[in-house]
C-alpha cells in the first residue's frame, strides 16, 4: 500500500467512497466523496499526542474489538496516509466545556472540527472494481456458542490474537484468563458448503489453507499446544499447498474428519466440550478443548448491491460479481471498460488476487494505450420514422446505453454504441419496431423461422437459444454425442432477451407445434438484467396464448447453461414428448387464430399510421 501511495502515477484516495458513475468506456465520469477526516493528512505527523489526551474509549474495529481506540486514532499501523482521523460520532466535540483537548495538544494545528466531506469529480477511461469481500458472521450457528462462550473465536479474531501487531503483540492467549491455551480446535467450513439453509452453499476457497497456516504458526510459536482440526474435506489444491498440509500433519496436528454437532462450556474451567461423529472411524467422539476457532467463510460485500448498480454489473447466484466470460474474459465485466479483480469476483487467496489484479491492469492498459476502442458489431440502432418516443428502450437497457427520447422536443432516443453490448432486449421490447439489432435484425430472425417451418412444420421443434449458454449447451450435447431429437431447430440470439413476441407468434402461425425459448440461468445472463425482460415477455406471451384459446404449455422456457449438455438433450427429448400431444387440429386452429389476430393488428397499425400522417400534415 505504501508503494501505491508513493507512486507518481497513482492518486490514492483513501477514506473515500464512489458516489456516482456515469458514461461509458473511455469516458467514465466518477464522483467520489472524500470523507471529512477532521485532521489534515498532509500536516499530521502521527505523533499520537491527540490520542493520548482523548478521553473517549471505543472498541478498536481493526483489532476485532480485543483492544480499544480513542475517538481520534490511527486506523491501523500501516495506514496510508499515515495520519490520524477523528471519528465525529465518537468525539465529545470542541466545546471547551465538553472537550476539545486534542485541538489544544496538537502542535501542528492540523485538527479542524469544521472539516466537511468533499465531492470530487474525475474523468477516467477504464475502471477496475476490486472492492473485496466480507467474512461470514457465524452467530447463526448457535450450536457452536460463538455468542455465549468467550473462548470460541473466529479465524479473523485468531489472526489478530496471533499477530505481532495485534492487541496482545502476538502473545496468543485465551480471552477468559489471558493464558496460553493447552489445546485448541478449529472447525472448518463454518458458513461454507452448507446445505441446511444457513451460510452459503459454495466453498470459500481460502479457509482450509488458512487453518493449515494457523496450525503451523501455533506449532512454531507454542510447540506444546495440542491442535485439532475438524473438517469435511481438506481442499489443498494450490501450488505447494499439499506439502504444507502434510507438514502440518507431521507436526502432530490432529485432523478429524467430522463436524461437531454442539459445543458446551464448562462453567468452572471455561473449557469447551465438543461432540463429533468421526466419519473415518464411524464413532462418536468427545473432545475437550481450551479454545475453539471457527473457520468462517467468505461472503460478498454487504454493500455489493450499491457497487453493482453504480457500475451496471451483474452478479452470480452467490452474489459475487460476474465476469464477462468465465474462460475467455475472466477479468472483464460485462460493461465495456470495467474490469474486476480479487474477491469481488469470487473467494480467492492472495496469490490468485494478485494474478487477477495484474491481468485486470494489463487488460485496462491495452485499452488505455490504444486510446481508442472498437465498438461491438452487434449493437442496436434507432429507426426514427417508426419511433413514438415512448422511451421503453432506454428503460429496458441494462447498460444505460440508450439516451431517453424527449417527445416535446421531438428528440429521438440515441444509442451510445460504445456502451451498447448488443443483448437486443430493447429491440424485443419496442412494440413500434423502431429499434433494430445489427446482425440480428427482425428480418434475419424471421427468415430463419420461415425456413425452419417451410417443410413439415408440424414436426419441427423451434428453439430460440441464447448465444452464451443454451446454444453452447446444445454444442456441448453435440460434442458429447448425447442423443436428442433430430427435429430440434435452433435459432441463435445473443440473449434470450432478444426473443421478440413476434418471432414466437410467427412460428405458431406457420404451424409450429412447440416453441422453446432458452437462456442462461437467471443470475448468469451475460447482459446483466436482460433476462428479466425475457421472463416478463414470456409471462405476457403465455397470457396471450391463453386468451386466444391456445395451449400455453406449447411455449416453453428453459434455463440451460453452457456446461449442461445433458440438460439440453433432456429438454429437447421432453419437447418431443410434448410435441406428440399436439394434434393437427390444434395446430390448424392456432394458425387460423393467429392469422386473424395478425390481420387485426395490421389494420390497427395502419389506422394509427394514417392518423399520425394526418396529425403531421395538419
Ligand atoms: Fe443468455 Fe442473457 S445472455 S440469457
Amino acid at each position: 500500500m505504501m508503494d501505491v501511495g508513493r507512486h507518481p502515477n497513482v492518486e490514492l484516495m483513501s477514506f473515500s467512497e464512489v458516489e456516482a458513475v456515469s458514461g461509458f468506456v473511455g469516458n467514465f465520469h466518477v464522483t467520489v466523496r472524500k470523507k471529512a477526516r477532521y485532521v489534515d493528512p498532509k500536516e499530521c505527523n502521527s505523533c499520537g499526542e491527540c490520542a493520548k489526551i482523548c478521553p473517549v474509549s471505543k472498541p478498536d474495529e481493526y483489532q476485532e474489538g480485543f483492544s480499544s481506540r480513542k475517538a481520534i486514532y490511527l486506523p491501523f499501523a500501516q495506514a496510508v496516509p499515515s495520519a490520524y482521523i477523528l471519528n465525529m460520532d465518537d468525539c465529545l466535540g470542541n466545546n471547551p466545556i465538553a472537550c476539545g483537548k486534542c485541538l489544544d495538544v496538537c502542535e501542528k494545528k492540523c485538527i479542524d472540527y469544521d472539516d466537511q466531506d468533499e465531492l470530487v469529480n474525475i474523468e477516467v477511461g477504464v475502471v477496475i472494481v476490486a472492492t473485496g469481500m466480507d467474512v461470514y458472521d457465524p452467530t447463526e450457528y448457535d450450536e457452536y456458542g460463538y455468542t455465549r462462550h468467550e473462548n470460541v473465536i473466529t479465524s479473523m479474531e485468531f489472526e489478530r490474537l496471533i499477530c505481532a501487531g495485534g492487541p496482545t503483540e502476538g502473545h496468543f492467549m485465551r480471552p477468559t484468563d489471558q493464558q496460553l491455551p493447552k489445546s485448541i480446535g478449529f472447525i472448518q467450513c463454518v458458513g461454507s458448503r452448507s446445505q441446511d439453509g444457513r451460510g452459503n452453499p459454495y466453498c470459500s476457497n481460502i479457509c482450509c489453507m488458512n487453518t493449515v497456516k494457523d496450525t503451523l504458526l501455533l506449532c512454531d510459536h507454542y510447540p506444546g499446544v495440542e491442535v485439532k482440526v475438524f473438517y469435511m474435506d481438506i481442499r489443498a489444491f494450490g501450488k505447494g499447498f499439499e506439502d504444507l498440509y502434510m507438514r502440518s500433519k507431521e507436526e502432530g496436528i490432529k485432523y478429524i474428519r467430522g463436524i461437531p454437532g454442539d459445543v458446551i462450556e464448562d462453567p468452572q474451567t471455561k473449557n469447551l466440550k465438543l461432540t463429533v461423529e468421526n466419519t473415518t472411524t464411524g464413532k462418536l467422539e468427545n473432545h475437550e478443548l481450551e479454545m475453539l476457532v471457527l473457520s468462517q467463510g467468505v461472503i460478498p460485500r454487504q454493500d455489493g448491491d450499491k457497487i453493482k448498480q453504480l457500475m451496471t454489473l451483474s452478479t452470480t447466484s452467490d452474489g459475487f460479481i460476474m465476469e464477462s466470460h468465465p474462460k475467455l474474459k475472466p477479468v472483464d465485466a460485462p460493461t465495456k471498460g470495467v474490469y474486476i479483480a480479487g474477491c469481488v469476483e469470487s473467494p480467492k487467496d492472495i496469490k490468485d488476487s494478485v494474478t487477477q489484479a495484474g491481468a485486470a491492469a494489463a487488460r485496462a492498459s491495452i485499452l488505455l494505450n490504444a486510446g481508442e476502442t472498437k465498438i461491438e458489431a452487434i449493437t442496436s440502432g434507432i429507426n426514427g420514422d417508426l419511433c413514438n418516443y415512448c422511451g421503453v428502450c432506454s428503460k429496458v437497457c441494462p447498460y444505460n446505453a440508450i439516451m431517453a427520447p424527449d417527445k416535446k422536443a421531438r428528440k429521438l432516443p440515441v444509442v451510445i454504441s460504445a456502451a451498447c453490448a448488443g443483448c437486443g432486449a430493447c429491440a424485443a421490447e419496442c412494440n413500434q419496431d423502431a429499434i433494430y439489432m445489427n446482425h440480428f435484425r427482425d428480418e434475419q430472425i424471421l427468415a430463419q423461422v420461415d425456413a425452419i417451418l417451410d417443410v413439415e412444420p408440424h414436426k419441427q421443434l423451434v428453439t430460440f437459444a441464447c448465444n452464451w449458454c443454451s446454444y453452447a449447451g446444445g454444442d456441448m450435447a453435440g460434442t458429447s454425442r448425447l442423443q436428442y431429437p433430430t427435429t430440434s431447430r435452433l435459432i441463435r440470439t445473443m440473449c434470450s432477451g432478444r426473443v421478440d413476441e413476434k418471432f414466437v407468434m410467427r412460428a405458431f402461425r406457420l404451424g409450429a407445434p412447440m416453441v422453446l425459448v432458452s437462456g442462461c440461468h437467471f443470475a448468469d445472463c451475460h447482459y446483466i438484467s436482460a433476462v428479466v425482460w425475457t421472463q416478463k415477455r414470456m409471462d405476457k406471451m403465455w397470457n396471450k396464448l391463453d386468451k386466444l384459446g391456445i395451449r400455453a404449455d406449447r411455449l416453453q422456457l428453459e434455463w440451460i447453461s453452457a456446461a449442461e449438455g445433458q440438460k439440453f438433450a433432456k429438454v429437447m427429448r421432453e419437447m418431443e414428448d410434448k410435441l406428440a400431444t399436439v394434434t393437427m387440429e390444434e395446430i390448424e386452429h392456432t394458425m387460423k387464430v393467429l392469422t386473424e389476430e395478425e390481420a387485426k393488428e395490421a389494420a390497427k397499425k395502419a389506422k394509427k399510421a394514417e392518423s399520425k400522417t394526418a396529425e403531421v400534415s395538419s
